[in-house]
């Protein structure tokens, strides 16, 4: 399946993709979405994929039969096989969508009925109905880890300009830095706890969650009163001591990573508001159903999956660099780590049988113009190429500051520019003319030489509201199916990360000296030796 697009490879790999350009390859290697807040544009001429590379990529995904299993995730299908659940955050944005069934039972009802209580609770925290003990609530805190954390933060920050609700705090580390830094800004009779679990028996939400039960606790006789969880488990929210009115449940077949879509969003929904959430669901609702009828060439996530295909599994680009520039998406690359990397970081295909190609990629990033001045330098210069993907909106939030986000827009450009042209030995040598000259002058140019021909894709949106968020999101989500689609694997089980939580069970007595280390490697049990003796 894959030789075909390796022979093309071998082709074409020391083309320079500015060759490629002949007038007509801006328009023709992007697409676009147009709905509700305007375009959203993906460009992805900027890489050596050509029109015979991108068929080859197309091929792909006919020969997975990815309509079939698209078709059987919007259907309720079981595809997360190895959990045997559906896979259907879809369902949580499908606000006008008719019904969608698992085992024969349209589950929407449920869904919009969740997301009227949600709706109802948010309000009155935002208007002050109700109340913690010493009267409307100032501060929020969402106490989760993994998805139970990421999405929220990352959007409760990208939609600051909406935030017209309580502050939002969020709590995720089981490392005590992480909750005594919130609990020391909030007063514990004016303070909300979100109890964001899917399982409710995750250790550092667990942790986290009793230490702010103790801490209102010593300033409220009744501290549950001023609790709320989210999670598939009543019978454990119960037995934590949550009142059922406010616990807002959800089904298993919402992957924790897939899950700010519904009662995982709550925090979101307090800040911004109901009406605002629901735009942000809107604007996913728009992406699915861009994804389920554009044709491969234009559908913005097969493409941007394609794109990844061939940079990770032809090219051997491991890594991928993600780069907002826009301050608000500050934690979207962080956001994106868990759900392309805890989707797709799989060994065995879905068979169980070793992966003949490499896994998903590294993904990593920072917002620019920051990145500029810290890591861009390996990304220019450096040997390994790590394509990039850009994001840039056409307008800031700020039109007083606007000649900043004019100028915000020319970095992000000069950036992808940069990274397609380099600078030649020639060019270097001219700039140096007349400072240096002779082997001096070879010697200074090397260094100033930039390789070029490095690809990157830019995503561009006309502002980050609510609903452009919502694509945003919803268009990573879709890429990450596509890409484990095609990979044969199963994108929605997190198999990796138990043995670490079996191991960190089983050291716990191990470090607080109630068992012996003896058993544990020499390294394991060395390094419990001195961490014991240095807190003596
Ligand atoms: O450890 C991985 C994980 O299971 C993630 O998949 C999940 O998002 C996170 O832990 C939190 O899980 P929960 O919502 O059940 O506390």
């Amino acid at each position: 399946m894959w030789e075909a697009l390796r022979a093309h490879h071998r082709d074409v790999a020391d083309r320079r993709i500015e060759a490629l350009f002949d007038g007509e390859r801006a328009e023709d290697f992007s697409a676009v979405l147009s709905a509700g807040d305007g375009d959203l544009l993906l460009d992805y001429s900027k890489t050596n994929i050509d029109g015979a590379g991108r068929a080859a990529l197309i091929d792909l995904v006919e020969l997975v039969g990815l309509a079939e299993r698209r078709a059987a995730m919007f259907g309720g299908a079981t595809i997360n096989e190895t959990e045997g659940r559906a896979v259907l955050h879809t369902a949580l944005r499908n606000l006008d969508g008719g019904p969608v069934e698992v085992d024969g039972r349209d589950v929407m009802p449920g869904v919009l009925e969740t997301l009227e209580r949600m709706e109802r609770f948010a309000s009155d925290v935002r208007e002050g109905r109700f109340t913690a003990s010493g009267g409307a609530i100032t501060d929020v805190i969402n106490i989760g880890i993994g998805g139970s954390d990421l999405g929220p933060a990352m959007a409760v920050r990208a939609l600051g300009p909406y935030h017209d609700g309580p502050r939002c705090h969020f709590v995720s580390n089981v490392d005590g830095a992480d909750i005594a830094g919130v609990l020391r800004v909030c007063d514990p009779k004016r303070t909300l706890v979100i109890v964001a679990s899917k399982t409710f028996t995750t250790i550092e939400t667990m942790t986290n969650a009793r230490t702010a039960k103790a801490w209102i606790g010593e300033a409220v006789k009744d501290p549950a009163a001023q609790f709320a969880a989210l999670s598939t488990s009543q019978e454990k929210t119960e037995a934590f001591g949550i009142a059922s009115e406010r616990v807002f449940g959800f089904e298993d077949w919402v992957g924790g990573r897939y899950s700010v879509w519904g009662p995982i969003g709550l925090s979101l929904m307090i800040a911004i508001g109901p009406e605002a959430f629901r735009a942000f669901l809107r604007g996913g609702q728009a992406m699915d159903r861009h994804f389920q009828a554009a044709e491969w060439g234009k559908n913005l996530p097969v493409l941007l999956a394609l794109v990844g295909l061939w940079h990770n599994q032809i090219c051997g680009h491991a890594t991928r660099a993600v780069l907002p520039y826009d301050d608000r998406l500050a934690r979207f690359p962080a956001y994106l780590q868990q759900l392309e990397m805890e989707s797709n970081g799989k060994r065995v295909s879905m068979d169980g049988k070793p992966l003949e190609v490499e896994s998903g990629s590294v993904v990593w990033g920072e917002p620019g113009t920051n990145g500029q001045h810290a890591f861009y330098q390996l990304i220019h210069q450096g040997t390994r190429v790590v394509p990039c993907e850009f994001m840039i909106a056409a307008q800031g939030h700020e039109p007083e500051l606007r000649h900043q986000h004019e100028l915000l827009i020319a970095n992000c450009l000069a950036q992808s520019e940069a990274l397609m042209t380099g600078r030649t030995l020639e060019e270097a040598k001219e700039k140096l003319a007349g400072r240096f000259e002779g082997e001096e002058l070879e010697r200074q140019a090397a260094h100033r030489v930039f390789p070029g021909n490095r690809p990157s894709v830019t995503i561009a949106y006309p502002k980050l509201t609510p609903f452009v968020l919502g694509q945003l999101i919803a268009l990573y989500e879709h890429r990450v199916f596509v890409e484990g689609v095609v990979l044969g694997i199963n994108s929605f089980d997190q198999w990796g990360v138990e043995l670490g939580k079996e191991l960190a069970t089983a050291l716990g007595p191990i470090v607080s000296g109630e068992e012996s280390a003896d058993g544990k490697d020499g390294s394991t049990a060395g390094l419990v030796r001195f961490l014991r003796a240095q807190a003596e």
